[in-house]
């Protein structure tokens, strides 16, 4: 079959409507180092959207349902082991001790596999873009071509760096030209390498045993598989993704910026098109693992990281990040930085909040300005206005807690517990030294250092009964402007020297 029908069939195919022909195995090249990354994590590790470029791809080839996911670990080989064994734990993988190239990647892959047969897919692991959709329109294409070895391609405007797709008079593919070895002529092609096949588990043992290093790297390329499989008449196709973005590798820095910058247009357009608002998409950041419903709203300068998901009717900017973090319908986070946490349905955080891990904000719960919460569950329709910090504490229902208030949960050495009763006042500037409870319907005096529990009901006083020094200014600073304040209204000091105590607001 020519290149030029197959193109015209997958072109016309639809997909989803098809199920996918198996592929035995899935091999992931992942060994590489990454030299133009100039980084200490290996390339594969870097993230975007909330994914490392490995976790992109996997993710990418898990829906074609392969018994078999072998993954070359190379460079920074126990990291990506690491990695791999949490978000891929079904995954084998394989050392390439030397990297020797990819052509020798995907042969000491498929000699750890040595019972696969059938097709198998290979991917470059930094082409983080992938969809499934296009490794299942490559993998029925192959199978209808009856091919052994098939390779994704793409057009692009800028094909620097990229190995070139040769093709005959007849439109079909004869080798694969990295970029260092092309001609003038072959770099002129605008038709690239993906870095993506589907081969014959025997054919491709077969051939790659017998791959050289005469090239510009010196490397075992798996890109020299094709031409030898052409000229040996065995059946090979070439087949061109519909969109040239889903193919795009990283290989520094700027492309990783250039591919998170794609990644988060699609998964914005995706919300958008779900009926989320998303009022700057320029300067929004999505996750592909997050949820946001229809009919919430993302302002300007939102980060939403992890697990997070937002209901209906939720608003959550500007200026805001949320990591792993549940925030419930009609709720609203405004300038504010929620790390493991959970906000209840119209419960309103910020602006300027700091909600730390462990956090569980009711419904109807308010979070104010310069309020700085870790592992506390608030009751609903509790209020923690202004400037306090909550750590470690439970609060009932429909309490107040004054400005300024300091739950004491550190002694030096360990944390402790405050408990909080349903309606409960605190005043502002409380002192809470935990472990403490405060009871139901009680209440705090301003100012108070609390150290043993308030019963329900009560009003916990702790603080120093004030006393006034008549006349002092006028003895102490004489002639200032705040004497002659005093003098003008008429506290001449008649009572200099004596002390008045106030009776305390009890
Ligand atoms: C490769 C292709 C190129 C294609 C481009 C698409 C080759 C020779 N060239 O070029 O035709 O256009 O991808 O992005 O394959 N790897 C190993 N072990 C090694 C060497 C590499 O596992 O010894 C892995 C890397 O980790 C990487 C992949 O193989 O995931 C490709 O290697 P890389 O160096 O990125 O190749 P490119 O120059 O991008
Ligand atoms: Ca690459």
């Amino acid at each position: 079959m020519s290149a030029a029908r197959l193109r015209r069939s997958v072109t016309a195919q639809e997909p989803s409507a098809t199920p996918s022909p198996a592929v035995a195995a899935v091999v992931v090249l992942a060994a590489g180092q990454g030299t133009r990354m100039r980084s200490a994590t290996p390339k594969v590790l870097h993230t975007l959207g909330g994914r490392s470029l490995l976790g992109h791809v996997l993710a990418a080839t898990e829906p074609l349902g392969a018994a078999t996911t072998v993954v070359v670990v190379g460079s920074g080989r126990d990291q990506v082991e690491a990695h791999l064994a949490s978000v891929a734990p079904g995954a084998l993988a394989v050392v390439q001790e030397q990297q020797l190239g990819s052509g020798h990647a995907a042969e000491v892959a498929l000699a750890a596999v040595p019972d696969v047969e059938g097709a198998v897919l290979v991917v470059n692991g930094d082409s983080p873009l992938l969809t499934s959709r296009t490794l299942e329109t490559l993998v029925a294409a192959h199978a209808a071509a009856g091919s052994v070895f098939t390779v994704l391609t793409a057009e692009v405007d800028d094909p620097t760096g990229l190995g070139r797709i040769v093709r005959d008079d007849r439109g079909a593919p004869q080798a694969i030209v990295e970029e260092r070895d092309a001609t003038d002529e072959q770099r002129a092609i605008r038709e690239v390498n993906a870095g993506v096949y589907v081969a014959n588990a025997a054919t491709l043992r077969r051939v790659l045993a017998g791959i050289g290093t005469s090239n510009a790297q010196g490397e075992q390329y798996l890109t020299d598989a094709l031409a030898p499989l052409v000229s040996g008449g065995a059946p090979t196709a070439a087949v061109l993704a519909d969109d040239p973005e889903d193919v795009l590798g990283c290989n520094d820095r700027a492309e990783l910026a250039a591919r998170r910058r794609t990644l988060n247009d699609r998964v914005l357009g995706e919300l958008m098109r779900a009926g989320v608002t998303v009022v700057d998409p320029a300067t929004t950041w999505v996750d592909v693992t997050v949820t946001v419903a229809a009919d919430a709203v993302l302002e300007p300068g939102t980060q939403l990281k992890g697990a997070t998901t937002v209901a209906s009717g939720a608003v959550v900017g500007p200026d805001s990040t949320l990591v792993d973090t549940e925030v419930g319908e009609g709720a609203s986070v405004v300038r504010s930085h929620v790390l493991g946490a959970s906000v209840g349905p119209a419960a309103t955080v910020g602006p300027f909040s700091y909600l730390r891990p462990g956090t569980r904000l009711a419904r109807g719960t308010k979070v104010g300005a310069f309020v700085e919460t870790k592992n506390v569950q608030v009751g609903e329709g509790s209020k923690l206005p202004h400037l306090s910090y909550v750590g470690d504490a439970t609060i009932g229902e429909s309490a107040n807690i004054g400005a300024a208030t300091v739950f004491v949960n550190y002694d030096g050495v360990a944390k402790h517990h405050t408990t909080i009763g349903d309606h409960v006042r605190i005043g502002s500037d409380t002192m809470l030294v935990a472990p403490v409870t405060v009871g139901d319907g009680a209440y705090t005096a301003a100012g108070s250092v609390i150290t043993t529990d308030v019963p329900p009901g009560a009003m916990g006083v702790a603080r120093a009964r004030q006393r006034n020094v008549a006349g002092w200014v006028l003895r102490r600073r004489p002639g200032s402007a705040a004497a002659r304040a005093a003098e003008a209204a008429g506290h001449a000091g008649a009572e200099a020297g004596a002390d008045t105590r106030t009776t305390a607001s009890e």
